[in-house]
């Protein structure tokens, strides 16, 4: 059945149908198309509406069509959409009955619920696949309770950590990015079918039904806004750019972290390349593919917002173009959080190294600091001062931390304070090793194995029931 035959004389033309049509991406709706024609005929059918002959007879030519797949339609752009081209498969095997299945169901309530049922699971698969990343990361963890590393301000040298906090900071990113989209979720999971094109139907028609035979937890209250609204879309990219953020940081530090000069961890060969030039090179190119297409799904959140900002109530045929971006960012933030997982999981953290650059260069002097605090009892600020000139006369004397002793402290607050501290050697040369400090941060989130243990134990706690 065409259409347009019945308010216009003649075709589009074959441009203005090919530049118009959604086909090219309506491939993703296909199996929700289904799913929605199937529960709106039968509920159709329950509510007296359409007789249980032309109802059963679209069902039937419905799961064939479900067997025979996507390649039974007739897409041609003139077609316009996928709801036209079901349409027409119905037609073509029972006839003209298969219009009964358009009684009261508007092509605009149908996208609207077909994109959230395909979201749905789309959603779901991210989450699934955020909670076994999260896992992973957990078990890593578990193995690097005491491997050492320095923590970084400003990309310079802070204060002594370890990898298995590090690792912690991630899936806590990650976590949040899980939480995000589970909230989402909610808002996805609501049905707008029974809208029809924008104020319902005079039809009796069983919403509620509709929406538990699609699996919805509710129906969207108002039909205007169930045909208007895409802000279920704008709400899930907006996470999945997050999310985005969170995998092109880490990818970031493991592209740092495994050049020379940082040293400190090994990407696996199969996440590696080399150069076509320089036969020694090993280089991180999945972290850095992944990098920038995390920015693209940022990109596709800002034409989503671009695209919806100024549109009045209503089903307005921008809303299409709004489809394709969020699938590229769907497919964009499942990959990269895929390989991303993989990537990670094939590192190899250099202990000597991380050992070796957290003790190198003072990331212990805050210790030192707080140490005269707790003994001596001087104000942070004055501890501050004297601990800032011992590693600056450290630095010029050619000092490493570990050369510092009691005896050169006492040199220094004489200077700056005009009198000695007598600290022990023994707390001094503790308060200088980053494992102890390491281990003397029991405050909860901080570093200390036991503490990271706890945040361990948490986060396998929260993934129970995930
Ligand atoms: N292809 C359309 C879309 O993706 C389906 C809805 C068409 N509705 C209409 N009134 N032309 O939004």
């Amino acid at each position: 059945m065409n259409l347009r035959s019945g308010r216009f004389k003649g075709r589009m033309t074959s441009d203005a149908a090919s530049y118009t049509s959604s086909l090219e991406f309506d491939h993703r709706i296909f199996g929700a198309d289904i799913k929605c024609n199937l529960a709106h005929t039968l509920m159709l059918q329950e509510e007296g509406i359409i007789s249980p002959e032309d109802a059963q007879a679209i069902i039937k030519a419905l799961k064939t069509l479900e067997e025979d797949g996507l390649e039974a339609l007739e897409l041609d752009p003139s077609v316009e959409d996928i709801h036209m081209a079901v349409e027409n498969y119905v037609t073509r095997r029972i006839g003209e009955k298969a219009g009964f299945m358009h009684t009261a169901k508007s092509r605009n309530d149908q996208v609207a619920t077909d994109l959230r049922i395909a979201l749905k699971e789309e959603i779901l698969v991210i989450m699934e696949g955020l909670v076994t990343f999260i896992q992973d990361i957990v078990e890593m963890a578990q193995g690097n309770l005491e491997t050492l590393m320095v923590g970084y301000t400003h990309l310079q040298h802070a204060q002594p950590t370890t990898f298995a906090h590090h690792l912690l900071s991630y899936s806590q990113a990650l976590k949040r990015d899980y939480q995000r989209l589970e909230d989402a979720y909610k808002r996805v999971d609501l049905c707008p079918l029974g809208a029809a094109a924008l104020t319902t139907t005079s039809f009796p028609i069983n919403r509620e039904r509709t929406a538990q035979l699609l699996g919805f937890s509710q129906i969207l209250e108002n039909s205007l806004d169930a045909v208007s609204s895409r802000d279920f879309i704008t709400e899930t990219v907006a996470a999945l750019a997050l999310l985005g953020i969170t995998l092109s940081r880490i990818c970031e530090e493991l592209i740092i972290w495994s050049s020379y000069e940082f040293g400190l961890l090994e990407i696996g060969d199969e996440y590696s390349s080399t150069s076509s030039i320089m036969p020694q090179k090993k280089n991180p190119d999945v972290a850095e593919v992944a990098r920038a297409k995390a920015t693209s799904i940022q990109g596709e959140l800002v034409t989503i917002l671009s695209v919806t900002k100024a549109l009045p109530q209503s089903y307005n045929r921008d809303l299409q173009e709004v489809t394709p971006h969020l699938w590229k960012a769907t497919d964009t933030a499942r990959d990269t959080l895929q390989l991303v997982h993989e990537m990670l999981s094939s590192v190899k953290f250099n202990q000597k190294r991380g050992a070796e650059l957290a003790a190198a260069n003072f990331s212990t002097a805050t210790e030192l600091a707080d140490l005269m605090v707790r003994e001596k009892q001087l104000p942070f600020r004055v501890a501050h001062q004297i601990v800032g000139r011992v590693v600056s006369t450290a630095l010029e004397e050619g000092l490493r931390p570990d050369e510092i002793t009691s005896h050169f402290l006492d040199q220094i607050s004489l200077e700056v304070i005009g009198e000695a501290l007598d600290i022990g050697e023994e707390l001094v040369e503790k308060a200088l090793n980053p494992l102890e400090v390491v281990r003397s941060r029991e405050v909860p989130g901080g570093p200390a194995p036991i503490m990271v243990q706890e945040c361990i134990q948490n986060l396998k706690n929260w993934m129970k029931n995930k």
